[in-house]
């Protein structure tokens, strides 16, 4: 992957919809689904997994970053999130922190019709791995 493919967007969006058909939403009834590109080439997915302590809930996007873990890691290049009617959502400020160690901040984030924003629009000035003093291999 480098700077000048074209982010399949649409893909993007057709595995995030798809995506929620696979959460685990029986409290909120919010059926959240994502998919990204990875610098690999890769595209993973994940899905909100909630818990009956709500605070514990996994979202959709922490799902993705397990996947992406799973799938020998890189970093995330672009960014589909969706809830249950097929429409992108912002991903949460928690996410945002989750998503900024394994994207940074120039991870392109699906808008739908709007432009799509980068992280760094969602989560200026980041605390994120390069403001520790050490960094132990991943
Ligand atoms: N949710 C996500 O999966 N991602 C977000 O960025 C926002 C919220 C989920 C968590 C919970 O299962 C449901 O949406 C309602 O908050």
């Amino acid at each position: 992957m480098n700077e000048r493919d074209e982010i399949p967007w649409a893909e993007l969006r057709r595995l995030a919809r798809e995506a929620t058909s696979r959460s685990y939403a029986p409290y909120s009834h919010v059926r959240v689904g994502a998919a990204a590109l990875s610098d690999a080439g890769a595209i993973v997915v994940g899905s909100n997994v909630e818990n009956a302590s709500y605070g514990l809930t996994l979202c959709a996007e922490c799902s993705l970053v397990s996947d992406l873990i799973r799938h020998g890691g890189g970093r995330l290049v672009a960014l589909s999130v969706v809830a249950g009617d097929g429409e992108p959502i912002a991903p949460c400020g928690r996410c945002r922190q989750v998503l900024f160690e394994h994207g940074g901040a120039a991870l392109v984030i699906d808008q739908g019709d709007g432009e799509p924003l980068t992280l760094a629009d969602l989560l200026p000035r980041a605390f994120g791995p390069d403001d520790l003093p050490t960094r132990s291999t991943p």
